[in-house]
């Protein structure tokens, strides 16, 4: 038995439909924007935030010297920042986006709400779900926004799988299985459940629009120790709805693939394809029990057609940056607020106490706030 997925189903209602490209908007700009943390992603923002001119200036803060030049020399607008207090002490920035190794999303989150300014903070939001639930009640009491970067939720292939679930394309949906496997990036602070993983968890809960209630984990550390470059989760979310997620540093192919496998139809999602990345295929199963003995059972299998439904495709990492400016000029809630973060966290942390003790299912508990 698997769960019916509602069209608006997903939690607070908050349902996303949007299947067009982001617009520009004429409210006004943000008076200042920061993003800190200029490694591997944080240039991936200043690119879009300079796209979208978001704000009327627009700072970078990293440590490093050479990666505030390299922003310097390609944006001669921005202005640099080697510590995070001189962001904090800037009047004019309403909002900053993290983009910092997992281990400090929550120091620096805490720092920027507790300074009254709205945060984006990359995935995953904290490495415990004590520290997620601090940045949800914080952001409350300062009545600052709080979001996640959960960049697959804001992704039109993934919307298009959301919405194709929620019409009852797939019918009853059975199980989900993800695979995200590549060759590195090792990270220096987080095993790769919290690396790779984190975006399959977000992707599963928002799909099928609830949280497991409980989930186990396997994985081995062949680099470094406790440091685990390959892991396997199986989440349960009752009713005989399960998720499987795969996730690997080790591997020689890079995958991103998500199969969904419904009653009606079974729906497979190739992140890595140049195009058409959602199939459709028209087959299933269906037993004819017109004998009255157990073993005959007859099976019959449906080979129907493969169907490519039309996805407009556009950079999620745009999206998500236009999102969190509208929510800072708006004060509005986001799709992926702390609360999505939180849940994403909680299944985190028991996949993570899972691993330690052998891969036993752990119940899944998000704190009520
Ligand atoms: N959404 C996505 O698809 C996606 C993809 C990749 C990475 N990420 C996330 O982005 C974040 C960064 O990952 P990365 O691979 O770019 O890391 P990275 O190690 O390459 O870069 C981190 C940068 O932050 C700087 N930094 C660290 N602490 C700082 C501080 N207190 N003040 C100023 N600068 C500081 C470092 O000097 C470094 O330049 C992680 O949270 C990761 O999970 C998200």
């Amino acid at each position: 038995m698997g769960v019916t997925v509602s069209a608006t189903g997903l939690f607070e209602g908050r349902a996303l439909r949007a299947t067009r490209a982001p617009r520009e908007t004429t409210a006004r700009r943000l008076s200042g924007i920061a993003v800190v943390g200029l490694g591997y992603w944080g240039p991936n923002w200043v690119r879009n935030l300079v796209a979208l001119q978001a704000a009327s200036r627009l700072a970078v803060c990293d440590y490093d010297p050479l990666r505030r030049a390299r922003a310097a020399s390609l944006y001669p607008n921005v202005e640099t920042a080697g510590c995070l207090e001189q962001v904090l002490d800037d009047s004019e920035i309403e909002g900053v986006i993290v983009a910092t190794p997992v281990s400090t999303h929550y120091p620096i989150a805490r720092q920027v709400l507790e300074a009254g300014k709205s945060v984006l903070v990359e995935k995953p939001l904290a490495t415990s779900v004590r520290q997620a639930a601090e940045l949800v009640e914080l952001a409350r009491r300062k009545g600052q926004v709080l979001m996640v970067g959960h960049t697959f939720e804001y992704s039109a292939p993934v919307l298009k799988a959301q919405a194709l679930i929620a019409d009852g394309e797939l019918g009853e949906v059975f199980y989900l299985s993800s695979v995200r496997a590549n060759l590195g990036l090792f990270q220096q602070d987080v095993n790769v459940a919290w690396d790779l993983a984190t975006h399959d968890v977000s992707i599963a809960l928002f799909l099928l629009g609830q949280v497991p209630q409980t989930v186990s984990c396997q994985g081995r550390a062949h680099y470094r120790p406790d440091v685990e470059d390959v892991a396997m989760l199986t989440m349960d979310f009752g009713c005989g709805l399960v998720a499987f997620i795969h996730a690997s540093w080790l591997d020689p192919n890079k995958v991103r693939r998500t199969t969904i496998v419904g009653s009606r139809q079974m729906l497979v999602y190739d992140d890595t394809a140049a195009s058409d990345k959602i199939r459709l295929y028209d087959k299933g199963v269906s037993i004819d029990s017109y004998r009255d003995v157990y073993d005959d059972f007859q099976f019959a299998y449906r080979q129907g057609d493969i169907r490519i439904p039309r996805v407009e495709e556009w950079e999620p990492l745009s999206l998500e940056c236009q999102h969190f400016i509208d929510c800072v000029r708006r004060r509005a809630v986001p799709r992926t607020d702390g609360l999505n973060g939180l849940r994403v966290v909680s299944v985190l942390e028991a996949a993570q106490s899972s691993l330690r003790r052998g891969g036993i299912p752990v119940p899944v508990e998000i704190p009520r706030i």
